[in-house]
């Protein structure tokens, strides 16, 4: 079925995780709003009460405090269910001058190295000791230095920022990344008191030792969750526009849209993408913003499954992020990988089998195929999506879509 109507956007999870992490900064409160509900928002809550933080609900936003009571020790149980629970190290650091972080988890997408973030702390003057797989962070007071990354890793710029914040004299951070959930992160810190320049610039000046106070603060909508449904709509052959994204933020996505020959008009905070036309195959190579999203690789796979003629991805942000394309394959996709490459044979016709969602993103991903597909998909271990999407299922009815939730988790 064609998807058609609108999609109110929720928060990115990319920048709330951020930014609930950036509230141990201060002892006042802070209230982030468009925080999405989803279960790495919910395990980040877990972590920063476990901390000792107050964190929770407050009508639709949520508030975190975290008081004297704050301790510096990230349990492992929490940081091994989520990937992104390094990004308190930073914080801690500048708060207590101290941490004690699990080595992480997550993702079943390669080996994800924290090299970045632990010799950019070095830099500001931590001492830092792994031992028996916790990482452990020590400051007499950070000073402010050059702190070059060998790559635009987006988790080390952040953890970095907030560190930086409470160094004395001022921190440059080169080869920044330059996704829109840093800016968010620095519009967050610039608003609890924070000198910050170059946001969005491979180069960040940060000027430390400002006193930061509470702050009331709305997420980015999230651009990933907006592509997904755009290319859902145009897998389906719908007519789909997305509300609350600025059409920057996705600028590479829509080019590559409208070079299958997708109609893509851009508004203030919408995008609206229609398809009634064949698809043309297009090669993609993923790579830090403003490069193609790794996180929308796999969700495009889905598409140039139904071009007319072969098209290649590279990967080259992430080691073995094809996890899913055995997954479309059963359905019906002609893929095959070689390193970091995927050669797409279209078009595909799709048909409707029971498939195991690897991750987060290749879920969707074999959601976006089961829409397409010919008869009914079953996609089992659901819970990766729910890590990143809210709602997808409601969201996807309101859209036209048939699609059920069901078994011991079901919500709708
Ligand atoms: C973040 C996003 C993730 C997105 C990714 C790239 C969150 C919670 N997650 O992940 O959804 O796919 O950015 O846009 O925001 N690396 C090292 N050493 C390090 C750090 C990273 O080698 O110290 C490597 C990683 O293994 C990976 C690459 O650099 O191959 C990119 O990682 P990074 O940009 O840090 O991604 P994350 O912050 O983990």
């Amino acid at each position: 079925r064609p998807l058609e109507g609108e999609v109110v956007l929720s928060g990115a999870k990319n920048s709330a995780l951020k930014l609930l992490a950036a509230s141990l900064l201060t002892a006042d409160p802070c209230v982030i709003r468009r925080v999405p509900r989803i279960t790495d928002v919910a395990t980040m809550v877990t972590m920063l009460r476990a901390l000792g933080a107050d964190a929770g609900d407050e009508g639709d936003a949520v508030r975190v405090e975290a008081g004297a009571g704050l301790s510096g020790c990230a349990p492992y149980e929490l940081v091994r269910t989520m990937r992104a629970s390094i990004i308190v190290m930073g914080p801690l650091v500048a708060r207590l001058g101290e941490a004690t972080i699990a080595m992480p988890g997550g993702c079943n997408i390669g080996p994800r190295r924290i090299d970045f973030h632990i010799r950019g702390l070095e830099k500001l003057g931590a001492r830092i000791d792994i031992e028996h797989g916790f990482i452990r962070v020590h400051s007499d007071g950070l000073k402010g230095a050059a702190v070059p990354l060998d790559y635009p890793s987006v988790g080390a710029t952040e953890n970095l920022l907030m560190a930086a914040t409470a160094a004395e004299g001022e921190t440059v951070i080169e080869n920044a990344a330059r996704e829109p959930e840093i800016m968010d992160l620095c519009a967050f810190l610039q608003g609890m008191g924070a000198e910050i320049e170059g946001a969005g610039t491979s180069t960040i000046h940060v000027a430390g030792g400002r006193p930061l106070h509470g702050v009331d603060h709305t997420v980015i909508a999230d651009r990933i969750e907006a592509g997904t449904y755009l290319i859902m709509a145009a897998a389906t052959g719908g007519r789909v526009t997305t509300i609350g994204l600025d059409p920057a933020h996705l600028e590479l996505l829509l080019t590559k849209l409208r070079a299958m020959g997708v109609h893509v008009e851009e508004g203030a905070e919408r995008i609206t993408v229609t398809r009634d036309g064949p698809l043309a195959p297009v090669d993609i190579s993923t790579l830090p913003h403003p490069g193609f999203a790794t996180d929308l690789q796999a969700q495009t796979m889905v598409l140039l499954s139904l071009a007319e003629g072969t098209s290649i991805i590279t990967e080259n942000v992430f080691e073995n992020r094809f996890v899913v394309v055995d997954e479309l394959n059963r359905l019906g996709a002609g893929i095959e990988t070689s390193g970091h490459h995927a050669v797409i044979a279209g078009p595909r016709p799709l048909s409707g089998t029971v498939v195991e969602a690897p991750d987060l993103r290749g879920g969707a991903a074999l959601v976006a195929a089961g829409l397409v597909a010919d008869g009914v998909t079953e996609v089992r271990s659901v819970y990766h999506i729910d890590r990143g999407y809210e709602d997808l299922t409601g969201k996807l009815r309101a859209l036209g879509a048939d699609v059920t939730r069901w078994g011991e988790d079901a919500r709708t």
